[in-house]
């Protein structure tokens, strides 16, 4: 694990190891992360922050994002990292630091939402041109962190770890979802996984969990998230009428 710490600056030359159809614990979710955080970042940008009205949806999903990724945080840290350090001793330090930091960074990002969306003065582009910077590198740090978690600790993972194992960990952290935040990670991670992860995530939702469940997925996440032709292809690989 000592190598995390060398890893940073060159993160792009990370050996990136095959998954060989090993669990992957991090995959889907980051995909989620990354996708939504890029798409907010773009909006941002184009934003037309001296209008209060045209900005507001816009800040609240970004609020939305950022208790999600503050959900994700905790998520990692309470169950990943104890179950790591339970079988390999210490092992995740560095990367609590970097969640620590990730923190820091989202405590500031909506103390900068609030300003923005208490402000009526004629500074609300330069408030917006500042929250869009700090956005960006606090995405930029977000990625090389998740890049670190799935080339560094998915191997250190799959090692220690069946995937039946790393399954049960899964479970774990879903367990303490509610319904609503359960729907909002669904959310992020079903139009951004690729086909084969998708029908792997929802093939496997329809062998293990409730029936409803399966439906609310299919028909209030991929159906209307979804380009039609991709829910089209979903449907057809999951062998249902769509
Ligand atoms: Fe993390």
């Amino acid at each position: 694990m000592t190598m995390i710490h060398g890893s940073r600056s060159d993160a792009a030359i990370t050996p990136i190891l095959p998954l060989d159809g090993r669990y992957d614990l991090y995959g889907p979710v980051h995909k989620g992360l990354r996708r939504a955080g890029m798409a907010l970042l773009d909006r941002l940008g184009r934003a037309d922050f001296a209008s209060p009205a045209a900005t507001t949806g816009l800040l609240t999903e970004l609020r939305d994002y950022l208790r999600l990724a503050t959900a994700h945080i905790a998520h990692e840290s309470d169950t990943i990292h104890r179950a790591l350090e339970a079988r390999t001793g210490p092992a995740t330090q560095e990367l609590d630091r970097q969640h620590a930091d990730h923190h820091r960074s989202i405590t500031g990002l909506i103390a900068r939402i609030t300003a923005l969306t208490d402000d009526f003065s004629g500074t609300r582009e330069e408030a917006g041109r500042a929250l869009y910077l700090a956005f960006a590198a606090h995405l930029a740090r977000d990625f090389a962190h998740m890049h670190e978690e799935e080339t560094v600790t998915t191997p250190l993972l799959q090692a220690v770890f069946s995937d039946a194992e790393l399954a049960a960990i899964e479970m774990e952290i879903v367990s303490t979802l509610s319904p609503e935040m359960n729907l909002a990670f669904m959310r992020l991670i079903i139009p951004a996984l690729s086909p084969a992860e998708r029908v792997r995530l929802l093939g496997g939702v329809r062998a293990t969990a409730p029936a409803e469940v399966f439906r609310l997925l299919m028909d209030e996440v991929a159906r209307p998230l979804l380009p039609p032709a991709d829910f089209a292809d979903l449907a057809l690989r999951l062998q249902i009428a769509a």
